[in-house]
């Protein structure tokens, strides 16, 4: 029986293994955990609907979970990010079912996650919390099934609490964004850097000497500032956070409102998982040519409809490039339709960040499946031994050692009477 599945291209198949190899090499904490998944078979017979970009890197996980024995079904968590030879690897050579085709409308999307539901799963797996707000909302009938789920990122972690918090999570959530091992890294280095990627690949301009807005000094902020600053670009920060706010100081760089950087910078990206963070009244602030990128998970942080409203005309002058003509007569380019620039732009995270945040995923997986009958319906996070556990085998795989607490540096650290 064919694998049912809903993708651009089987033909794509061959290209997507090579690309998934290639990533796997990079991978190699996922590595273990897929040997020990084939040996001791922890998700044995469990349905799983995972919503992830659908990446050479998810591709990985997804192979890893249907090692472990999961019957998983695979769709996107973002219309703009499914690369469709991994869509058709993933189907055709590994047998997994894939429901993603990159550029699908709203309609088809949410039509994906329904059916990426129907096999009415035991876990879900999410990247923005589309499926459990689907299934709260829309299928409420296959919710009582479900013993629990994982989530990736920031804003499906802000949205989860909030729905603990009033009452209406329907089951268990792993918040994986909270692991150490995640955010640390993967919202920092690997946002840092592949927003990088997803501007330059976008337009090819040259970083040095630009004046570069980053909205947001979180971890995503964070990367993406130290990044553009390497590539010798002037770095402006706005925050809304005062503590956020002084670290970017002390930094080294400049801070100031969104209204005052809105008329220097050639380049903006937001990160802060918050809307219209550049409004109306930035986008008639700025300089004729400048270039607008998102970075934070949904495509609400730049004011779309404010951008259109001011246009008299619109044309596509790259691949991943929108020029906006505005009444004015100047000219903003948006990249990526303003969906998260280094998925639309470019190729994601790279696979080395992948690992430790998949390791998380599949670790954060068979923890719920193993505990599901004690947990209560709220996020919980990572239990601290996983997460030292990840950063232990990724230092092994990385061919650095580390240094041990000695009995004696153990008694005086737990000591409160010793002192110097
Ligand atoms: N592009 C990617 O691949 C990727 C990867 C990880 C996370 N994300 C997403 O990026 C976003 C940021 O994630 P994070 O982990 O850095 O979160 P974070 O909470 O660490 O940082 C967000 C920052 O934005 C600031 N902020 C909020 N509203 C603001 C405003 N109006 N103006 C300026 N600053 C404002 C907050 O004070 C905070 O410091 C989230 O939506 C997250 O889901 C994207």
């Amino acid at each position: 029986m064919s694998t049912p599945s809903d993708i651009a291209n089987p033909r794509l198949a061959p290209e997507g293994v090579r690309r998934i190899e290639w990533a796997a090499r990079e991978m190699p904490v996922l590595r273990l955990i897929r040997e020990r998944f084939q040996r001791e078979q922890p998700l044995r017979g469990i349905r799983m609907t995972a919503c992830l970009h659908v990446t050479t890197e998810t591709a990985n996980l997804a192979i890893t979970l249907r090692d472990g024995g999961a019957e998983l079904r695979l769709c996107a968590s973002n219309p703009l990010s499914t690369q469709d030879d991994v869509a058709a690897a993933l189907v055709e050579e590994y047998g997994i079912p894939v429901f993603a085709i990159c550029g699908e409308d709203n309609e088809t999307y949410y039509r994906h996650i329904h059916q990426a539901l129907e096999h009415g799963p035991q876990l879900t797996m999410d990247d923005g919390a589309d499926v459990v707000a689907t299934l709260h909302k829309d299928r409420r009938d296959l919710l009582a099934g479900v013993v629990g789920g994982t989530e990736e990122t920031t804003t499906g972690v802000i949205r989860l609490r909030a729905m603990a918090a009033a009452g209406a999570l329907g089951y268990p959530i792993v918040a994986v964004n909270e692991a150490d091992t995640k955010h640390l890294f993967d919202n920092r280095y690997g946002t840092g850097q592949s927003t990088v990627d997803g501007i330059v690949r976008a337009t090819n301009i040259l970083l040095a000497g630009k004046t570069f807005v980053v909205a947001g000094y979180g971890w995503c902020g964070r990367g993406v500032a130290a990044r553009a600053r390497g590539m010798g670009a002037q770095v402006i920060v706005t925050e809304v956070d005062p503590v956020k706010a002084l670290e970017a100081v002390m930094d080294g760089y400049r801070v100031m409102p969104m209204a005052e950087a809105a008329k220097l910078g050639d380049i903006f990206v937001t990160l802060t998982g918050d809307i219209n963070v550049i409004d109306r009244q930035h986008l008639e602030a700025m300089k004729d040519g400048a270039i607008l990128a998102n970075s934070g998970h949904f495509d609400s942080e730049i004011n779309l409809k404010a951008l259109q409203a001011m246009s008299e005309g619109k044309r596509a002058v790259r691949a991943s490039v929108d020029e906006y003509r505005l009444l004015d007569g100047r000219r903003l380019y948006l990249l990526g339709e303003g969906r998260l620039v280094n998925l639309a732009a470019a190729e994601g995270h790279p696979a080395a960040v992948m690992d430790m945040s998949f390791a998380n995923q599949a670790l954060g997986a068979e923890w719920i499946a193993q505990n599901a009958q004690k947990l209560e319906k709220k996020v919980y996070e990572i239990p601290h031994e996983v997460d030292q556990e990840i950063a232990r085998l990724k230092l092994h795989a990385m061919g650095i050692q580390i240094d041990y607490l000695t009995e004696e540096q153990q008694r005086y650290l737990a000591s409160w009477q010793e002192g110097t």
